[in-house]
């Protein structure tokens, strides 16, 4: 998911029956800011634009995921990318299984269900016991496709596979959330003649959502997150955004992490680099049709809103909810310890309609041009002793 930016202007027009559910979406957003006194933080924007309930982007039904823009998809990710993705993580999740002794998998945000099937494929394939796979999606209509891909790819498996409505207060097994942290609402907050605002959203006469900005002493204060944005040195004017949801999300996982191990695979930065002053513009990115750019308000619930992830913050959040830190390294690096080239030499060379495309997601993957440096892995465990091969080489931690 990382395609080059765009002019909002240049994209393609979605069909009226798609315009007019993103226009009762943003119906819905405009009676919530007047009732709110006309102001409405970031993160409730993104929030409802993502996941109302049948009008947002993942709670609706927009094809979201895919290869090109032709098929109605926006986005690509490393699991749809090729199943050598879900092969080569298999190899970690199955270290963390037998270094835990525990049998469980659980996966976030599961998207098209492919990453689920492709794991699970592998670890039976490589004798690995597992008894069960959860999936936590906030996305009732992904449910369905994740069902109907696992019984595609993998029929023999789905009856391991349950789909959860609530966590549960424990958890022993392995935890997996690929492109998952980057899809969790944010606060924008924007430096203006060396003040601080809180970045929230407005509706002008016509009705247009626009960016409005409130200084610090105004809104919610208690909640002023005075310890990141003091980070960010210098006096020039500076977009940027604070993680809240990521960080609650990491500190209830790792709190219901018993024994195990959780991987989370995004893209995004250790916090010296995130808030580094010549990152002024911010990382809040929108994708539509395979195309990148950072206008939030252009076709509500039709398209995707994303910023890059935080990692110290998220190793912080998840080191205090007691978990230990095992590892953070690149994807580049993880997927090549965890023995991927391995995995891409199970396929005969000879047979290039399979060899090539599997060799060239591979590039992708790894490659720090595309997905290999800006993707990280970070990973939290609980009863592990020891580190896995995929961070055996090349671990980061000490970036944080
Ligand atoms: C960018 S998609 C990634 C999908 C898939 N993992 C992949 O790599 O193709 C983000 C997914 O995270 C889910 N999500 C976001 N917040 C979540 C949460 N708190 N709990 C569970 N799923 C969540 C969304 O519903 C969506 O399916």
């Amino acid at each position: 998911m990382n395609p080059k930016a765009h002019e909002p202007d240049s994209l393609p027009v979605p069909e009226p029956i798609a315009l007019a559910q993103s226009e009762a979406l943003a119906a819905t957003l405009r009676a919530e800011i007047a009732a709110a006194g006309g102001w409405l933080p970031f993160d409730r924007y993104m929030e409802r634009a993502l996941y109302a309930p049948g009008l947002g982007y993942y709670g609706g039904g927009a094809r979201k995921f895919g290869l090109f823009a032709d098929d109605g998809s926006d986005f690509v990710t490393a699991p749809e990318l090729s199943p050598l993705f879900a092969a080569t993580l298999a190899r970690a999740v199955g270290e963390a299984l037998a270094a835990s002794g525990t049998h469980r998998l659980m996966e976030f945000g599961a998207g098209t269900g492919r990453l689920a099937a492709g794991l699970m494929l592998a670890l039976d394939a490589a004798g690995v016991a597992f008894d069960s796979y959860a999936i936590v999606d906030l996305s009732g209509e992904l449910r369905e496709r994740q069902r109907k891909t696992i019984v595609q790819l993998a029929p023999a498996l789905l009856s391991r596979v349950t789909w959860l409505d609530a966590l549960p207060a424990q958890f022993e097994g392995v935890v997996i959330g690929n492109e998952v942290l980057d899809a969790m609402p944010v606060r924008l907050f924007s430096r203006k003649d060396a003040v601080w605002h809180e970045r929230g959203v407005s509706a002008n006469a016509e009705g247009a959502f626009v960016f409005s900005d409130q200084p610090a002493n105004s809104g919610r204060d208690a909640n002023w997150p005075e310890s990141a944005l003091a980070g960010v040195e210098g006096s020039e004017d500076y977009v940027t955004e604070t993680h809240e949801a990521a960080l609650a999300f990491t500190r209830t996982v790792c709190a219901m992490l018993q024994r195990g191990a959780a991987f989370f695979i995004d893209y995004g930065f250790p916090r010296h680099e995130y808030y580094h002053a010549q990152r002024a513009q911010g990382t809040l990115m929108c994708h539509y049709r395979h195309r990148a750019h950072g206008n939030p308000f252009l076709y509500p619930g039709l398209q995707d809103i994303t910023a890059h992830v935080e990692f110290t913050g998220i190793a912080e959040a998840g080191v205090e909810a007691g978990a230990d830190l095992l590892g953070y390294t690149t994807q580049a690096r993880f997927l090549m310890n965890a023995g991927i080239t391995d995995v891409l030499s199970e396929i005969d060379p000879h047979d290039a309609q399979r060899f090539l495309p599997a060799a060239n997601a591979v590039q992708k993957l790894v490659s720090e041009s595309e997905m290999g440096e800006l993707f990280k892995v970070i990973a939290f465990s609980r009863g592990i002793d020891e580190t896995i091969a995929a961070f055996a080489r090349g671990d980061r931690s000490h970036t944080l």
